[in-house]
C-alpha cells in the first residue's frame, strides 16, 4: 500500500511567531484528518525547531524546504541535511521549481542534495514538473522522464524506496491555474511507468504528490485519481482551515 501524505510547503512566508500560531492550529484540528493520511509541514529553516516543540508527539510530521549540497563546513548560510535531521525533521523537499529556476540548480546539485538527505536519513519529496512552453509544445513527458532519469533512476533501489515524488507543473504553482484530474493523473502514471522501468514493482510503492494550485475545492477530484497519492501544497498550506480540509479531501 502506498503512503497517502499532504505536505505543506510554506515557502518564505511567516514570522517564527506566526508558523508556531499555524502549527499550533494544525494540532487543534489534526484529528479530523483520516488517520491512513500523513500531514507534514515544511516551515521556513529559522521556524524548524520551534515547531518541532510545538508538533512533537503528535501525528503531524516536520520538513524543511531545501538543503545544502555539501555534508559540512565552510559553506556560509547554507544548512546541511544532518543538521535537519538533528531537528528531528523527517522530510525534506528537493528540486523545487522555485529552486531550480531561482537558484539554477541542476541535476548535479540535486544529486548530491539527494544523496545527503538519504545519507541523513531524511526522505527526499523529489519534485519535477514541465513549464508551459514546455507543455504547450507537447515535450512535457519528455522534460519529467529526463528530471526523472538524472536523479532518481540513478539511486539505489533502497534509497528509491524511500523516496517521495511531486509532480509540480511550473505553470500551476501559485498561478490558480491547477492542472485538471486527467491531466494530473496522466502525468503521475507516465511518472510511475518510467519508475517501474528501472525499479520494477517497487515503483507500486512509491508515494506521488500532486502539487500547483490544489486547495480544499479541488483536492478530492485530484485524490481521487489512481496514481495521485497526496498533494504538496504551497500557498494553501498557510491557512489551517484550508490546509485541513485538503488533507480530509481523501
Ligand atoms: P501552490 O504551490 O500550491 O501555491 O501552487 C505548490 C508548490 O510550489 O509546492
Amino acid at each position: 500500500m502506498r503512503l497517502k501524505i499532504v505536505a505543506g510547503n510554506w515557502k518564505m512566508n511567516t514570522t517564527v511567531e506566526q508558523g508556531v500560531a499555524l502549527s499550533q492550529s494544525l494540532l487543534e484540528q489534526i484529528s479530523q484528518v483520516p488517520e491512513d493520511v500523513i500531514l507534514a509541514i515544511a516551515p521556513p529553516f529559522t521556524h524548524l525547531y520551534s515547531v518541532y516543540q510545538q508538533i512533537v508527539n503528535s501525528r503531524i510530521a516536520l520538513g524543511a524546504q531545501n538543503c545544502a549540497a555539501y555534508d559540512k563546513g565552510a559553506y556560509t548560510g547554507e544548512v546541511s541535511a544532518a543538521m535537519l535531521a538533528s531537528v528531528p525533521c523527517k522530510y525534506v523537499i528537493i528540486g523545487h521549481s522555485e529552486r531550480r529556476e531561482y537558484y539554477r540548480e541542476d541535476a548535479p546539485i540535486l544529486n548530491k542534495k539527494l544523496a545527503l538527505a538519504l545519507q541523513a536519513g531524511l526522505i527526499p519529496i523529489f519534485c519535477v514538473g514541465e513549464r508551459l512552453e514546455e507543455r504547450e509544445a507537447g515535450r512535457h513527458f519528455e522534460v519529467i522522464a529526463s528530471q526523472l532519469k538524472e536523479a532518481i533512476t540513478v539511486l539505489t533501489p533502497s534509497d528509491f524506496s524511500k523516496v517521495v515524488i511531486a509532480y509540480e507543473p511550473v505553470w500551476a504553482i501559485g498561478t490558480g491555474k491547477t492542472a485538471t484530474s486527467e491531466q494530473a493523473q496522466e502525468a503521475h502514471a507516465f511518472i510511475r511507468k518510467i519508475l517501474a522501468e528501472s525499479f520494477g514493482v517497487l515503483a507500486a510503492q512509491t508515494s506521488i504528490l500532486y502539487g500547483g494550485s490544489c486547495k480544499s475545492s479541488n483536492a478530492a477530484e485530484l485524490f481521487a485519481q489512481k496514481d495521485i497519492d497526496g498533494g504538496l501544497i504551497g500557498g494553501a498550506s498557510l491557512q489551517a482551515d484550508e490546509f485541513i480540509a485538503i488533507a480530509k479531501a481523501f
